[in-house]
């Protein structure tokens, strides 16, 4: 048998043994996770931060396309609790979101089972706790989607898979924290950076091999850049998108988003520097990990390589080059570029504009001068309960009013099947990242200054990739699309988490007039009940 024909004898086993495994992999994973607070030292000084089964930061979640996850959440801590998977879109099940608008708290002392599907999924995501700013003090992990056996990716399996968890962080508790954002002050600058929780960490390779390096800024307010000494990161994959495989020096990665890089260990058998660095603030911080080769005698040496001297201009320029591989297929056989956003009409334009103002005296955060507060019920079950007196359908304006800066409860009235333009205006002179849960979005335009119609035409309506949470940079705009395909109640928000707690967020309900079970699920059985909504039946 010549080589050819045993080659394609050994594929087709290998399509036989994948297409075998099919049923197999549409798998059920359990797990069992507890909370607890434990004493750790990231910056040297003693500090309470949140364990997941006794880990900082949690354990790392590796699931694969359809996977059916059932996890047991047990909280230890001292105050409910509630964790969301950052960029899981729950297709049809915004009950399992884990934000405030859709689940009650874990109290203390209690558990709660969240029942999800990473249907239609790959890629690198995280999750965290969304209340109470826990994520300032740990709590988070990374959640990894693998791409099922019979959907190839666009990239050879790398010999090795890294999970980098970068962000900014406060030696302050967040109690402290809260206890300042609550006076109406905004949070100080931060005391360091830190890379899976550690100010030092290495991650080992062998020469000649490619290693995937998954980056995910779980940090409250710091855009960071990401670069590896004498190493060149071929962008792979950006919140499920796989993009053109450009190669970078360095990466911008903005406050709740992830990106996968490649990285071959091609030079010569050493150390080398991994470095993350704060950008675009006053206070800049650099965390500093090694990249050993594991022939490497040679400890790292040389300058630590310097954060690009480019600043807004640069990034928005590196922005634009994320693009989708058209002809690249995602989570699932078909290819990226068969479905052709840019001739679908848009049905409705929101703008959203953020904004600082002082309300009765302290300072808050808004969009379109609303600042958000969470109501005792969650908007989902008062919805589906039909309480009366948790939020209305006027309480925001899809642009922004000018009128004066007030508490509200928003929610955006959307209809199942819109496809919706939404134009992220930054007025601040700040950075900002916004995050949209249930969905990922073309990132179809960044421009500065205002917004107008005109701005349209320079969208990318052929290319952009689509991702979970966008930056905008300041005094500019950034401009979404979105097919409204997934019914259920989904928040916007500020990724930035300051900014977040102090009510720079808004709901999105995606409503059908017609129930049906095919569009979304069933409120769960177990489904924590508080608020107006206790002692309800599910
Ligand atoms: C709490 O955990 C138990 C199993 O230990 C489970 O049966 C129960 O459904 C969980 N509670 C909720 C609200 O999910
Ligand atoms: C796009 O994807 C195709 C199919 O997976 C791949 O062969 C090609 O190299 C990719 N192109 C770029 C520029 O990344």
């Amino acid at each position: 048998m010549g080589n050819v024909a045993l080659f394609h004898l050994i594929c087709g086993i290998f399509i036989f043994w994948s297409v075998s495994l099919v049923k197999a992999e549409d798998t059920y994973k359990y797990f069992t996770w507890t909370a607890t607070y434990g004493t750790l030292y990231p910056l040297g000084v003693p500090q309470q931060v949140i364990l997941i089964n006794g880990q900082f930061p949690g354990p790392r979640l590796d699931l694969v396309t359809n996977d059916n996850v059932i996890l047991n959440l047990i909280n230890k801590l001292d105050e409910p609790l509630l964790l969301t998977w950052n960029g899981i879109k729950q297709r049809k099940n915004s009950w399992q979101d884990g934000v405030l608008g859709t689940n009650c708290p874990i109290p203390i002392n209690s558990n709660y089972t969240y029942k999800f599907q990473t249907k239609d999924q790959i890629g690198s995501y995280t999750y965290f706790p969304s209340t109470q700013l826990h994520r300032a003090v740990g709590g988070f992990g990374a959640l990894n989607v693998y791409a099922r056996s019979v959907i190839p990716v666009p990239y050879a399996k790398p010999a090795g898979d890294f999970s980098l968890l970068i962000g900014d962080w406060y030696k302050s508790s967040h109690k402290v924290l809260r206890q300042i954002l609550d006076s109406g002050r905004s949070l100080p600058y931060p005391n360091d950076l830190l890379i899976n929780g550690q100010k030092q960490s290495t991650f080992s390779g062998d020469q000649g091999k490619t290693y995937m390096f998954r980056i995910s800024n779980v940090g409250l307010k710091n855009s960071i850049n990401f670069r590896i000494q004498g190493h060149k990161m071929r962008v792979v994959e950006i919140e499920g998108s796989h993009v053109l495989q450009n190669f970078y020096d360095s990466l911008d990665v903005h406050v709740g988003q992830s990106m996968s890089v490649l990285v071959t260990l091609d030079q010569p058998p050493k150390d080398y520097y991994i470095v993350a660095s704060t950008r675009f603030s006053r206070i800049s911080f650099t965390a500093t990990s090694v990249l050993h080769y594991t022939n490497s005698q040679t400890p790292v040496s040389g300058p630590v390589p310097p954060a690009p001297t480019g600043q807004m201009h640069w990034s928005m320029l590196q922005a634009r080059t994320f693009r989708w591989n058209l002809t690249s297929n995602a989570a699932r056989p078909n290819p990226q570029g068969s479905f052709h956003y840019g001739k679908i009409t848009i049905s409705r334009t929101f703008v959203m504009a953020n904004s600082a103002p002082l309300i009765n005296g302290k300072l808050r955060y808004a969009v379109n001068s609303v600042s958000y507060v969470n109501p005792d019920t969650p908007l989902k079950l008062a919805d589906h309960f039909n309480i009366p007196g948790v939020f209305n359908l006027n309480s925001i304006q899809a642009y922004p009013s000018g009128g004066s800066p007030n508490l509200g409860t928003a929610v955006f009235p959307t209809s199942h099947h819109d496809f919706i333009e939404i134009v992220f205006q930054n007025d601040e002179a700040t950075m900002q990242s916004w995050h949209l849960d249930g969905y990922d979005f073309w990132v179809v335009g960044f421009g500065s200054g205002k917004w107008t119609q005109a701005s349209r035409n320079k969208y990318n309506l052929v290319d952009a990739l689509t991702r979970h949470t966008t930056q905008v940079y300041p005094k500019s705009w950034t401009a979404i699309l979105v097919s409204l395909d997934n019914q259920g109640m989904w928040n916007l928000r500020s990724a930035m988490w300051d900014r977040q707690y102090l009510g720079q967020q808004v709901y999105l309900r995606v409503y059908d007039p017609t129930p049906s079970l095919a569009n979304e699920y069933d409120i769960p059985t177990n489904a924590l009940l508080c608020g107006k909504a206790a002692g309800r039946h599910t």
